[in-house]
């Protein structure tokens, strides 16, 4: 299993291009199911995650080609037929996202049998939503022995949709289904995260009509058919605040690209009230940090606008060297503090209470061995490595590979030193 080893203490400068994001990313993808002509996604990440749901999508009958430039990644998606309408639990499993596929084949091929996913590192994580929402488009669903049969003969037919807790995953199943419905569907307390209205966009350049993404009413009109499209997948919010915070956190400026600074508002407000100098700019953003200390700020990370559950870790690194005490709630998923004891490992004074974590900065951390739990839990070690002393080596890196595209390469650029070591040489 690599490993990932990284000297802290260097201070950044440079630029950084920032992906297509993932999150969305792999729900354009599942899009591809719903029409039979070709959907090409441009400013594709190449990542674990992708790679996997392409691998779940050609065992349902989805021609996937994959298209690298020197500056330009495209994934070009074809389904003429769904030859299977059956995701088994071994791929489930190892990406949850995948469950997402089952709207889709139902709303395509009128059936469809797909795994649950389980539970994950951050928690139960059940899919009771989901499950509601395509019941309430007509589909006759039984859950047996881990499985989810579902059944909709005569096609999902729209109706009104009310969300009881705001679910970006749910919403995102919900739109995949009924875009091809009878009638109009409403989504009432939908998720509001730029990930649904890359979806939306994207599904409305196929020939959906969707109305309403990015607020917390949906209304869908169903269409007969969708067509092929070509489209370009939103730059990664997540990925562009965990290199902000990693700019922030070793010193120095770094400008980054081919993205977009009001995605991450909620993050750069905290930022600046800790200390950190943010320039906005037409293509992205440059952070600053020179020589001081930087004040505690608290956060409680939230829906969208909100501040984001996946950059929680990676803002917890940045106040474990503040100068005081600074608390970060958690509010959207109930075990999303695993990093802690691993970033006590480096020296962090943080003691965690429920969904509450007290952060008392710290002068210095020291690098040391630690392991990632899971992906965003994985790239906050990370970035309290890049501002530790001495070197830190991360286990267990197959889970920043799933969302983070050439992180090692991306860093160095800029001066961090930081280096992959293979299984090879991790075992001499
Ligand atoms: C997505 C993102 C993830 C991000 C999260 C919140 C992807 C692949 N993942 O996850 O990186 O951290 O949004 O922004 O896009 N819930 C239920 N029942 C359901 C569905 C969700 O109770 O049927 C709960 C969850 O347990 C959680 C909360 O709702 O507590 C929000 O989860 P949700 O927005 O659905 O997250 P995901 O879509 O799984």
């Amino acid at each position: 299993m690599d490993r990932i080893a990284i000297t802290g203490g260097a201070r950044l400068s440079g630029e950084i291009a920032i992906s297509g994001a993932k999150n969305s990313a792999i729900k354009l993808m599942a899009a591809s199911l719903l029409t039979d002509e070709p959907l090409r996604l441009t400013n594709m990440p190449r990542l674990a995650d992708t790679r996997f749901l392409g691998a779940l999508l050609r065992r349902l009958g989805t021609d996937v080609q994959e298209i690298d430039g020197e500056s330009a990644s495209e994934t070009v998606l074809r389904t003429q037929e769904i030859v299977s309408a059956f995701a088994p639990y071994d791929l489930v499993r190892q990406m949850r996202a995948s469950f997402n596929v089952l709207g889709p084949l139902l709303a395509r091929s009128g059936h469809a049998k797909v795994s649950l996913p389980g539970g994950c590192e951050i928690g139960a994580r059940p899919v009771d939503l989901h499950l509601m929402a395509l019941r309430a488009l007509g589909a006759q669903i039984e859950l047996h022995e881990g499985y989810v049969y579902a059944q909709a003969p005569r096609g999902l037919t729209g109706a009104r949709i009310e969300f009881p807790l705001s679910s970006v995953g749910a919403t995102e199943h919900a739109l995949l289904a009924c875009v091809l419905a009878r009638g109009e569907t409403e989504l009432v307390g939908a998720a509001r995260e730029p990930e649904i209205v890359d979806l939306a966009a994207c599904l409305n350049a196929m020939g959906a009509k969707v109305e309403g993404a990015g607020t917390d009413r949906i209304v869908v009109t169903g269409v007969a058919r969708l067509s092929g499209a070509t489209y370009a997948v939103a730059p990664d919010r997540i990925e562009t605040g965990t290199y902000a915070l990693a700019a922030a956190m070793a010193g120095g400026e770094v400008r980054l690209t081919h993205t977009r600074a009001d995605l991450i508002e909620s993050l750069l407000s905290k930022m600046e009230q800790a200390g950190v100098e943010i320039e906005r700019r037409n293509d992205g953003l440059t952070v600053k940090r020179n020589g001081a200390r930087l004040s505690p700020v608290d956060i409680e990370t939230g829906t969208f606008p909100g501040f984001a559950t996946d950059l929680q870790a990676q803002f917890m690194a940045l106040m474990t060297l503040a100068d005081g005490e600074s608390v970060v709630r958690e509010t959207i998923f109930e075990n999303r503090f695993m990093h802690v004891p691993e970033m006590a490992r480096l020296g962090a004074d943080i003691t965690v209470s429920g969904g509450e974590a007290r952060v008392r900065g710290v002068a210095r951390l020291e690098g040391a061995q630690v392991m990632a739990t899971d992906l965003r839990a994985s790239v906050g070690l990370v970035i309290a490595a890049l501002a530790a002393q001495g070197e830190t080596i991360v286990d267990r890196v197959y889970h920043l590979d799933r969302g983070f595209e050439r992180l090692e390469q991306k860093l160095s650029a800029c001066g961090a030193q930081v280096r992959r070591l293979s299984d090879r040489e991790g075992a001499s």
